[in-house]
């Protein structure tokens, strides 16, 4: 029987938890510098996949390092806030963790279905390479829309010659459905293009296809339509703000909780896909930091990651930990 230990650890370690109830029953745990590769939780549902997650997350933003929680169901997001509201460690705090409003500031909430706040997260506005930025973010459409845009022509070209045009005028995702349909609009921001073959794209392309061109343009624009038209996604991808700074985020060692549970599937999957394409570029633009030590570490935690699969098998580099802990339980067994 494992049980789960909130009683305060020594910080250079990560304690998993207690091989029994009571205090001298040995504690299971892993050193930090061991948290600098993936990790990965397995096991049947119910097993305590998502309660050992809380319980390492919770340390981690208790001891001030730099955390991030994408939750699909919302369960493991809300009782981690709710045991933090009401967590209070007598032996050297004097008020519960979230009074204290350094602590507060520390941490960045996102949940897309709330009406009454939104958060603005402009996916377009970043500090990366133009290109690498469009790639990222065609990239987590596919993973949106797998199959559909597998199918659908000339879908990769269309999108990534819009976001180049889009993020050179610092315009927002959501004009990306009037930039390909509103021909003066689109006249207006090539004016400022500075990328030669995008502008060559639409003119010698896009503009000619003539007969063709519901087939080929329809498909995508279906899915930016799947945003455009959606008033929540409107609002969260059409500001010019970015309250979403990922690097900022890793650099300052801040807590990002995003609660993905009371969405649709489609918006789910695509901000679930934006976010962890953003924090994997942010992650690479990391390497401006010369020395990996330097690098503050960032532990990442991807709840029901099958979801998200295809998006850790090639995330994890540099100073960026992405981390979904390896967990295996068996009846009465705790196994590493
Ligand atoms: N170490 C534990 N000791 C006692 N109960 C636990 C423990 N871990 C999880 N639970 C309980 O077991 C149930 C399933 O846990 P959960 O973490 O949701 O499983 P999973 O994510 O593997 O499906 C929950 O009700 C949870 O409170
Ligand atoms: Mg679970």
């Amino acid at each position: 029987m494992v049980t789960m230990s909130f009683l305060s650890a020594r910080h250079d370690h990560l304690v998993l938890g207690q091989t029994g109830p009571l205090p001298f029953f040995p504690r299971v745990k892993i050193p930090q510098k061991a948290r600098a590769a993936h990790t990965y939780v397995v096991g049947i549902t119910g097993q305590g996949k998502s309660k050992l997650l809380e319980h390492t997350l919770f340390q981690d933003i208790t001891q001030g390092r730099g955390c991030g929680l994408l939750d699909p169901h919302s369960d493991l997001a809300s009782d981690t806030l709710r045991y933090l509201a009401s967590w209070h460690d007598k032996s050297y705090m004097d008020k519960p963790y979230l009074h204290d409003p350094k602590n507060l500031e520390r941490i960045i909430y996102f949940d897309p279905s709330r009406t009454d706040y939104i958060l603005p997260f402009n996916v377009l506005d970043t500090q990366f390479g133009t290109y690498e930025t469009a790639q990222n973010i065609v990239e987590a459409f596919r993973r949106t829309w797998p199959q559909s845009l597998a199918e659908a022509p000339q879908f990769s070209n269309i999108a990534l010659a819009a976001l180049i045009t889009l993020i050179e005028n610092k315009q927002t995702l959501v004009d990306m459905h009037r930039l390909l349909t509103d021909d003066d609009f689109r006249e207006e921001l090539l004016a400022h293009v500075s990328n030669a073959e995008v502008v060559s794209f639409f003119h010698d392309r896009y503009d000619r296809w003539g007969r063709e061109a519901p087939l080929m343009r329809e498909s995508t624009l279906n899915k930016v339509a799947a945003f455009t038209f959606n008033p929540q996604l409107r609002l969260i991808l059409g500001s010019k703000e970015n309250a979403l700074d990922f690097r900022r985020i890793m650099d300052e060692g801040k807590v990002l909780i995003v609660d993905l549970g009371r969405c649709d599937p489609e918006t789910r999957r695509l901000l679930g896909s934006l976010i962890v394409t953003g924090l994997e570029l942010a992650a690479l633009s990391r390497k401006d930091i010369a020395r990996v030590e330097d690098r503050r570490p960032f532990h990442f935690y991807l709840d029901e990651f099958q979801d998200f699969f295809s998006l850790i098998a090639h995330t994890c580099f540099l100073g960026f930990i992405l981390r979904s802990t390896f967990y295996v339980l068996h009846s009465g067994d705790f196994q590493l």
